[in-house]
């Protein structure tokens, strides 16, 4: 059962674990009655939190957090109850059973599958679903994610969530969105809940991953309905937080130049390994922008065109962290910049950047820089001692510079 503190999304990197201590050191740092800027909000872990105590503006470059952090930051009463009324209307209904009957063969074919079927009833299952990417209907969900991301019989459901949508306006929109992609997240049955790469059912010989079968059985089988029930209550009762705070959906330096002014200081949180976030939660943009996106590359049905950062590509990052560092101290705006090792679980060296040069380009632009280590549910200083060499494997820590 989700609630208000429950995670929007499955996220790589997200701060929602040390969400308070950072907010902790934020205040013993920079106070709470300034507006604060998280200039990377992701799923919005940080922004919920800060926005207990102050205003708030969260930004990143992709839609779906967009979606997330409005639905998280500028709550409205009784958005919750109005989204909830949708999926019970009968036009909400006709809709999940009209395209349940158009897409009926692909989901016959799938809900058929078990552990005990024969592995033709597979390939025939792949060859439905095949058929519907290539059928030029005009469902994004189904077509492209429908038994890749999700069963078939789930994308119809999330397809008709979708479709209703459409015809909602205002924080209500934003409050059913946020909630139908926090129910996606949930809901789909690849391994860390990304959609970099859908399960594979057949091996390259020709035969059945059977243990993928049988792993992912529960999670084909997930009640639709029944989690965005459940995520909508995850934004139900932010309309307690300020109703001064703003979402943006813009680059990190756009965002600086435009909110710079206003801001007492700026976290950022950018990423730090080698996977693009436009590549890993692809499914998220195109439900946030319930387009129907060009796509290139057939197995993953990633759409063309999305956003590369330039802080996960090894020999434009470092580039990119002195534009941002020059950039916020050019306004005089003090940051809390978030640094992990292993935020991701992958090895230090998959790490785009070290904390010492991290360290350093703090140092060109700001006079006074702290690290803190965070851990623990504690935090302290690092001393002089241990920021000549800092270690490696101090999972988490926030430069503090001013
Ligand atoms: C480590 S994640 C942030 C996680 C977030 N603090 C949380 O707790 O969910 C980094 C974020 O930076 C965003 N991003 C990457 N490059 C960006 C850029 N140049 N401008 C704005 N956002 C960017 C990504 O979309 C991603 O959501």
């Amino acid at each position: 059962m989700a609630d208000s503190t429950a995670p929007t999304v499955y996220y790589l990197g997200n701060k929602a674990k040390s969400a308070e201590l950072i907010d902790h050191v934020c205040t013993s740092h920079f106070g709470t009655s300034g507006v604060v800027l998280d200039l990377f909000a992701g799923s919005g872990s940080i922004s919920r939190q800060f926005a207990q105590s102050r205003r708030v503006i969260a930004n990143d470059i992709q839609t779906y957090s967009h979606v997330l952090c409005t639905a998280l930051l500028m709550g409205e009463q009784h958005t919750g109850e109005r989204a909830l009324e949708v999926v019970t209307t009968k036009r909400f209904r006709d809709t999940c059973d009209f395209l349940k009957t158009q897409f009926s063969r692909a989901i016959t074919a799938e809900r058929n599958i078990s552990p005990d079927s024969d592995p033709s009833e597979v390939q025939q299952m792949l060859r439905e679903i095949e058929y519907i990417s290539k059928e030029g209907n005009r469902y994004a969900i189904v077509s492209l994610f429908g038994g890749r991301y999700f069963s078939m019989e789930q994308a119809c459901e999330l397809q008709s969530m979708l479709e209703a949508s459409r015809n909602l306006t205002g924080q209500t929109k934003f409050h059913f969105l946020a909630a139908l992609i926090s129910t996606a997240s949930r809901i789909t049955y690849t391994v860390g809940n990304q959609f970099a790469q859908p399960i594979k059912w057949i091996n390259t010989d020709g035969s059945v991953r059977w243990s993928t079968v049988k792993k992912f059985s529960n999670k084909r089988s997930a009640n639709v309905i029944k989690t965005f029930i459940d995520c909508l209550s995850i934004y139900s009762t932010n309309y307690l937080f300020s109703q001064d705070n703003t979402v943006s959906n813009m680059t990190d330096l756009e965002a600086i130049s435009k909110f710079g002014s206003e801001v007492s200081f700026i976290y950022m949180d950018p990423p730090y390994g080698r996977e693009h976030y436009s590549r890993y939660y692809h499914v998220l943009e195109t439900i946030a922008l319930g387009d129907f996106p060009k796509i290139d590359n057939k197995n993953t049905m990633i759409r063309n065109g999305r956003y590369q950062s330039l802080y996960s590509i090894r020999s434009l990052a470092r580039k990119a962290f002195e534009a941002l560092l020059s950039n916020a101290s050019r306004q005089n705006i003090p940051i809390a910049l978030s640094y992990a090792d292993d935020s991701n679980g992958d090895k230090v060296a998959n790490r785009v950047m070290n904390l010492a040069s991290l360290i350093e380009i703090s140092r060109m632009y700001y006079n006074n820089v702290s690290v803190i280590n965070i851990h623990d549910r504690k935090y302290s200083q690092f001393n002089s001692g241990e920021l000549s060499s800092p270690k490696r494997d101090n999972s988490e820590v926030l430069i503090v510079a001013r």
